[in-house]
């Protein structure tokens, strides 16, 4: 089957439309492109589950928030429309920025709670801009399911509260992280760190498993958070944003594990700002 390239909202409803008639189930996995296997698996995931599968690309501007960031956002259709071509992918839904954000365009999808702190405090309107990209993805595509990945914790929350709070009929699946061998999480970031920034990079991923086995174990909170602060500062992180232990449903702040709690961080090596979360299950789980 070829993938068809649609870049207008009106090609996706008629190509949708066509599938409901037939009663078919379908499924959309949005993303910025640069795809790489973490994206690559929510499409199997949205494969298992949906005759027919969406991927969106579309690099955000309302969501960066900052303009050199978005300017170096890598763009890679024709590779990604390789990669996308063997999974029998339907439709890549490919639209301009005018498409998606035409003159007058004045609306913004704001969420309360779980989009305040972590990666929100730190990347203002970030969050707008995501809950307002995926809002419209969600109604254009008219999906029944829409599949995201864990290693945006925070972003994943904010979706199935704004599809909560909308009456948005689709159902949000969150994958797992998927990681290199070192454990580093797949991010599409991850090409523009240097040799030397690539070697420190892991020990994000190693310091949150480490510290959630401390936490698990009965550790203090506060001293663990420092201390695994501290060890990514000493790995050669450049700046270390946040290392938070949080409810994993409603992102509070933790002071101890309890019920289904997550470790998140986010920390710089020189221009990139990495993230990554694990979850810390209790003790007796
Ligand atoms: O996770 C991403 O790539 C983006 O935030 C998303 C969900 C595609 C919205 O632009």
């Amino acid at each position: 089957m070829t993938l068809s390239v649609l870049r207008t909202v009106a090609s996706l409803r008629d190509r949708v439309q066509i599938w409901r008639r037939a009663g078919e189930r379908v499924a959309v996995v949005p993303t910025m492109g640069a795809l790489h296997q973490g994206h690559l698996s929510l499409v199997e995931a949205a494969k298992t589950r949906a005759k027919r599968v969406i991927v969106t690309l579309f690099v955000n501007p309302k969501q960066f928030n900052n303009a050199s960031d978005l300017a170096a956002y890598p763009r890679t259709e024709e590779d990604d429309t390789a990669k996308l071509t063997p999974l029998d992918v339907d439709v890549l839904f490919a639209p301009g920025v005018e498409e998606m954000y035409g003159s007058g365009f004045s609306t913004t999808v704001s969420v309360g709670g779980v989009s305040e702190g972590l990666c929100g405090a730190h990347r203002p309107g970030h969050f707008d801009g995501v809950a307002t990209v995926v809002t419209k993805l969600l109604l254009q595509s008219g999906a029944d399911l829409a599949c995201f990945g864990e290693k945006d914790f925070q972003q994943l929350l904010v979706v199935r509260r704004l599809v909560a709070d909308l009456n948005i009929p689709t159902e949000i699946l969150g994958c797992p992280t998927i990681r290199e061998a070192d454990r580093l999480a797949l991010s599409s970031r991850n090409a523009r760190l240097t040799p030397e920034q690539r070697r420190i990079a892991p020990a994000i991923a190693r310091t949150l498993f480490e510290s959630a086995k401390r936490l698990a174990s009965g550790e203090d909170a506060t001293s663990t958070l420092d201390a695994a602060r501290a060890t990514l500062a000493t790995a050669g992180f450049d700046r270390v944003e946040y290392v938070e232990l949080r409810d994993a449903e409603t992102l509070q702040p933790l002071a101890h594990v309890c019920g289904h709690a997550r470790l998140l961080a986010a920390a710089w090596l020189g221009e990139i700002r990495l993230i990554d979360n694990v979850p810390v299950l209790p003790r007796n789980s």
